[in-house]
């Protein structure tokens, strides 16, 4: 049985994905789950690509320990330097850099010919080896290189000193026969494969992203570098939720395992989509609310009898279940830290103050709370960005036949400020008088508010997105009234916006 390492690029390529931009702290707390879920290298950004990308990196190697700590870099000197800069000191470190090797990148973008992309690609990963022995690179849009001249570059670059090639299917053109043929032609061609694992990185675009890194695995991959819930560029990537559990499901087929603790799978999801504001699709494989809800009536005779008979993965396997949580109202400080630690979270001690003390609100309000409604309210601490603006109070009034109308009343950069409005609805009047009392001039552009578990009383999450100067942002708010956390939601993405703008000057 052969170990596929899983490479996850969600704080870098993820990021990629229009309006998925995550400030250090959010990628701080998914790097923390992703060690968690056990995958074997996180790449958190490209380090050149801003101060943002480069802190969150070095951060992510001071407070995460277990995976590799990799950034991107292209096969530039400078890009490579700022790489090692911010892996440098972390304990177990990895340069990636990359090249572009297809004719239709090389004559229109770069306007070189092959011999000099493979000089240029040569000499990077000799320098990337300058700084660390563990190097890895990817000959960009390798699906629509030409297989003789990607033969040559990988044998070059392996020559050189890289320990892990990667292939990328960088527009997501290739289907899962041709991909195959193409890693099982490395692999035969390539004389000195045997020292490199061969990595692949599928986007998908033709929605064959899982099924090309595969087929790749069948013929000799060792590495699959992936997203969570698919998230990045265009369509995504290949969505690690689903290639972990293909070949955890077919061992029979793939005689291949990865590490990954496949039940911190959901949890990675939820954070992932809170934090980027992009949810996934209720009929999405593994992660969708829908993925094991069983609505035919066949279906359900069949699994009451035996869950075998239309079930291929138990939903605990992917920690698809509520836990219920068992401390109540009454509960103490010293039992809910050893609850959060039983969940995997590390919080200091104003952290813990301030958690708990939204946990006894929360249990006030609410009668069963689940591990979700505490991991919501953990990463809403974790993830605070200063306030600006804050929410200290506010009223509607809605009905069948009254205009709805707000009043908001904020605490502005430390001075309490007030506006009643009418809106369309109740949600559209407290954003109206949010935007009135702040005066931002951002556009909505993503409302969307779910709730967190079952029942009335449940937790309600509003996910925001607003775009101001072209760029866009995401925030969330939780609350079991769904127009307060819509307020929230909305409030924390101004303070984001606010925050990065700081960051420019
Ligand atoms: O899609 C791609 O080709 C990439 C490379 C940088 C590996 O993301
Ligand atoms: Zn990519």
């Amino acid at each position: 049985m052969r170990t596929i390492k899983i490479f996850d690029t969600t704080l870098r390529d993820g990021e990629q994905s229009p309006g998925a931009s995550m400030n250090v702290d959010e990628k701080v707390q998914v790097a923390k789950q992703l060690a968690r879920l056990g995958v074997d290298i996180i790449e958190a950004g490209f380090a050149i690509a801003s101060q943002g990308d480069f802190d969150a990196i070095k951060r992510i190697g001071d407070e995460v320990e277990g995976p590799i700590l990799c950034s991107l870099a292209r096969a530039k000197e400078g890009d490579i330097k700022r790489a090692w800069e911010a892996v440098r000191d972390a304990k177990r470190k990895r340069i990636h850099t990359f090249h572009s090797t297809s004719d239709i990148h090389l004559k229109h973008q770069f306007r070189i010919d092959r011999d000099e992309a493979l000089k240029r690609s040569v000499e990077m990963v000799k320098y990337a080896k300058s700084f660390t022995d563990d190097v890895e690179f990817s000959p960009m849009d390798a699906t629509r290189t030409d297989i003789g001249y990607l033969c040559d570059v990988v044998e070059a670059v392996i020559a050189a000193g890289a320990l892990t090639v990667n292939i990328p299917d960088t527009v997501g053109y290739t289907i899962p026969e041709e991909f195959g043929k193409m890693i099982k032609t490395i692999t035969q061609k390539v004389k000195n494969i045997h020292k490199a694992v061969i990595a692949v990185h599928c986007h998908n675009d033709l929605g064959l992203a899982a099924a090309n890194s595969l087929a790749a695995v069948i013929n000799g991959a060792g590495q699959i570098e992936c997203t969570i819930n698919g998230i990045g560029e265009r369509a995504g990537n290949c969505s690690m939720e689903e290639v972990v559990m293909a070949l955890r499901t077919r061992r029979d087929i793939y005689n291949a395992d990865t590490k990954i603790n496949t039940e911190e799978i959901m949890r990675s999801s939820r954070l992932v989509t809170k934090i980027t504001g992009m949810s996934v699709q209720p009929n999405k494989a593994i992660v969708g609310a829908n993925a094991f809800a069983h609505e035919s009536g066949i279906h359900q005779d069949g699994l009451l009898k035996e869950k075998t008979t239309y079930e291929i993965i138990r939903p605990e396997t992917v920690g698809f279940h509520k836990t219920k949580f068992v401390l109540g109202k009454h509960s103490g400080r010293h039992a809910f830290k050893t609850k959060l630690a039983e969940l995997g979270f590390t919080l200091s001690d104003e952290e813990l103050n301030s958690t708990f003390e939204r946990f006894k609100n929360l249990a006030d309000q609410k009668k069963d709370i689940y591990d979700q409604d505490i991991e919501a309210l953990v990463s809403d601490e974790v993830t605070k960005v200063p306030e600006v603006f804050s929410l200290v109070d506010m009223k509607i009034s809605a009905g069948l036949h009254e205009k709805p109308k707000a009043m908001i009343k904020l605490k502005v950069r430390g001075k309490d400020k007030q506006r009643t409005t009418n809106g369309d609805g109740p949600v559209d009047a407290v954003y109206k008088a949010i935007t009135a009392i702040t005066g931002t001039k951002s556009k909505l552009l993503k409302y969307e508010v779910k709730s967190i578990t079952g029942g009335t009383d449940a937790l309600g999450e509003v996910m925001v997105s607003l775009e101001e100067d072209g760029k866009s942002m995401s925030g969330h708010g939780a609350d079991t009234d769904i127009i307060i956390a819509s307020a929230k939601a909305y409030i924390n993405v101004l303070n984001k916006l606010e925050a990065k703008k700081k960051k420019l000057k």
